[in-house]
């Protein structure tokens, strides 16, 4: 960003949804780090007040617990707000799987009063967090924004219906937005807790404590896995880019890497290594391969840099290495 875009992002009110969550309270506090005012709406869902400790009493920043199905809530939020990142969603496909429904209200129906909260409130942009799931069943790699499949799963389903309400909001309301389709984010704070953890997280936890991950399938399937630094900044040039040829469009944001998840396994063993070396002979188990994943996954993010600028910082192995340090410092 340009010292512009940062001056810009000083004068500006941002809202988060999902605030209380992995992603959410990370752009929190970018934001406010900056200078910008930032709102942040959660109902803690999946996302936790513990989150939130170092901003809640920044005079810059205000929470408000409160729900995306419900309209008065989104209203209440979006007043005065330049620009969203919406971030609040039920993520994880098995979640989705066992309970489409209730994934389908928040990410569908909660996204659809995010829009109309966003239209009523004449905000600048509306920025979301789209996902990689949906290049569903397309074998092609890299990724390439243009080019998907058919959705695997009900989650990948609803984040799909988020790019089709946002295009058709530019069109019948003139509501400028730019989804960004995630590629498995890690880092610090994500939950490495619960039946829906996700890989990086939960298989930290379980070598710290001296317990065996278990890989779904042989570890041959790959990930373009994403830290969370290069995520903030991809949202950073969303909210701010000036070209507005980069409007109303959706960018694969990710490193342009694919790691199988044998070699994750193994290198979390060594980061995590240099801090208690028992952990390199811990033995990974190998279990049944799950419904609705992938095979493998690498995006291309040239579209990003050529029309956000964006221009990632953290490859997935230095990501990982300031990830496992922030776990063992925090959470052993
Ligand atoms: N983490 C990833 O790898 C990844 C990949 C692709 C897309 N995404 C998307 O990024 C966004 C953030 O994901 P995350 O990894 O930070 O997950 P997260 O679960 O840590 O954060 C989501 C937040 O949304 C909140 N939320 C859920 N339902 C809500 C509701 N009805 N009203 C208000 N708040 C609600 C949760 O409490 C939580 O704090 C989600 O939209 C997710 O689908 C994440």
């Amino acid at each position: 960003m340009n010292t512009k875009q940062i001056e810009q992002l000083r004068l500006s009110k941002v809202l988060v949804t999902g605030a209380a969550g992995f992603i959410g309270s990370n752009l929190c506090e970018a934001l406010l780090d900056i200078g910008s005012t930032v709102v942040g709406l959660d109902n803690f869902a999946t996302g936790h007040k513990k989150n939130l400790s170092l901003i809640i009493d920044n005079p810059n920043f205000t929470f408000i617990e409160g729900d995306i199905r419900n309209l008065d809530d989104c209203n209440k939020a979006c007043d005065g707000i330049d620009f969203v990142l919406h971030q609040a969603a039920l993520g994880s496909v098995p979640r989705s799987i066992n309970d489409p429904i209730t994934s389908n209200d928040v990410n569908v129906g909660g996204f659809l009063n995010m829009l109309v909260a966003s239209r009523d409130a004449n905000v600048k942009r509306f920025v979301y967090a789209a996902s990689s799931s949906t290049y569903g069943d397309s074998k092609s790699l890299p990724k390439i924004e243009e080019n998907i499949g058919k959705p695997l799963s009900p989650y990948a389903i609803t984040k799909y219906v988020n790019e089709l309400y946002a295009e058709n909001f530019k069109k019948s309301y003139d509501l400028d937005t730019i989804g960004l389709r995630y590629f498995n984010v890690f880092g610090r704070k994500q939950d490495p807790d619960g039946a829906y953890a996700a890989v990086i997280p939960k298989f930290v936890m379980q070598f710290m404590k001296h317990e065996s991950p278990v890989i779904n399938g042989d570890g041959s399937f790959s990930r373009d896995f994403t830290y969370i630094d290069n995520v903030i900044q991809m949202n950073l040039c969303a909210i701010t880019s000036e070209n507005t040829d980069a409007l109303n469009n959706v960018y694969n944001t990710a490193f342009g890497e694919r790691t199988t998840l044998n070699e994750l396994t193994s290198l979390l063993k060594e980061y995590l290594s240099e801090f208690d070396n028992g952990i390199a002979d811990i033995e990974v188990k190998f279990g049944p391969e799950r419904r609705g994943d992938v095979p493998h996954s690498l995006a291309s993010i040239d579209k990003a840099k050529n029309l956000l600028g964006y221009s990632p910082k953290f490859d997935m192995r230095s990501g990982l290495k300031e990830a496992v340090k922030w776990y063992w410092n925090n959470l052993k």
